[in-house]
């Protein structure tokens, strides 16, 4: 075993988790259970992680609520059930605090898209432009922001800067596109965007929708222009979990990941969810980020606290700067 170990250690990077065989008798649950309360730790997960993942965790939410959860608690340790770019952002945070990712290699196309040296060239060719970024990216971009954003406060991120003060959006162009009708501001945007969301077929959507026409159409605004043109709500993962407890409709065709599924039937067990069909033979829509991590991986982080998430201190400060803006506009608009 402590051989077993020494190895998994050694190929920590190069695989993003300790890869040590686990008993298959073993009670993740209770494990797990037990390991958050002997080392005082926090478990925050995303609605797009898998169902075991989810019924363990103390707190699960969109990424607004995730960052404020990481930044508020009292936890030694932070154990971040989502993608890298979550946990990073926890880490940023809360410096103090070990902040461990079930998985390493759990990254974002849409963070991917916008590579920092590439974003600072197209950062400066717009000197007299502010940069509001979606939380969906590296720290590099983070650092080359002005203030953060989430899909949850976006419009009131954009509403708190100057009318006159022009504005460069990045990375989810669609996202961006979505913000621009909504908000009537002219922002240039990064052309980054998310596997996930510009998979779904307009097509195949329209279909379903012919077979269940009572059924109201909720999107992610990650999708593109001409999905969200049909649907009947637009909101983050938690604001579309709102909508279908207040709404009194029965059946609702979920246009995004189909992890947030799981709370939604949880929430309204009488009501139908029915997962939107992405452009290619699968039924259902899952980030292959997202669901990298595992219970078993999830069960590892906590006992061997590897993999951690570290950072270079200048580049942390850099990054909170945008983020703690965030937080603080957030907090004035009651979000
Ligand atoms: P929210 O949960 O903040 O809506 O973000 C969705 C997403 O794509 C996270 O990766
Ligand atoms: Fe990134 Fe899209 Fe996966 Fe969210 S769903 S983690 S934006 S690739």
């Amino acid at each position: 075993m402590i051989i077993e170990l020494a190895e998994a250690k050694k190929n920590l990077q190069k695989k993003g988790f300790l890869d040590v065989e686990v008993d298959v008798k073993l009670d993740l649950f209770a494990e797990i259970d037990r390991l958050k309360k002997e080392k005082n730790a926090i478990i925050l997960a995303h609605y797009y992680q898998e169902p075991d993942i989810q019924d363990v965790a103390d707190y699960i939410g969109d990424s607004l609520g995730l960052s404020q959860q990481a930044a508020k608690t009292d936890a030694d340790i932070i154990v971040f059930a989502g993608v890298h770019f979550m946990a990073e952002t926890a880490k940023i945070l809360s410096p103090q605090k070990k902040v461990l990712l079930p998985d390493l290699k759990a990254g974002c196309s849409l963070a991917d898209s916008a590579p920092p040296e590439l974003f600072k060239k197209f950062r400066d060719k717009y000197p007299d432009h502010i940069v509001i970024s979606y939380i969906n990216c590296s720290a590099g971009i983070k650092a080359l922001s002005d203030i953060i954003c989430t899909s949850s406060n976006a419009e009131k991120i954009i509403e708190s800067v100057p009318k006159d003060q022009p504005i460069i959006f990045a990375p989810d162009r669609n996202l961006g596109s979505y913000l621009i009708k909504k908000t009537g501001r002219d922002m240039v945007l990064w052309n980054g965007a998310c596997m996930v969301h510009e998979i779904f077929s307009l097509e195949k959507i329209t279909k379903l929708k012919v077979r269940h026409p009572e059924a109201k159409i909720i999107a992610h605004p990650e999708c593109e222009a001409n999905v969200l043109a049909i649907a009947d709500f637009i909101g983050s993962t938690t604001g579309l979990l709102k909508f279908t407890q207040r709404d009194d409709a029965q059946e609702y065709i979920v246009v995004t990941e189909t992890g947030i599924l799981h709370q939604m039937q949880k929430e309204n067990p009488a009501k139908t969810f029915i997962p939107a069909p992405p452009n290619n033979a699968c039924a259902c829509n899952d980030c292959p980020h997202m669901k990298l991590n595992t219970l078993e991986k999830l069960y590892l982080c906590m006992e061997y606290e590897e993999p951690e998430i570290t950072m270079e201190e200048g580049l942390r400060i850099a990054a909170k700067k945008p983020i703690d803006r965030m937080l603080e506009i957030s907090a004035q608009a009651g979000l």
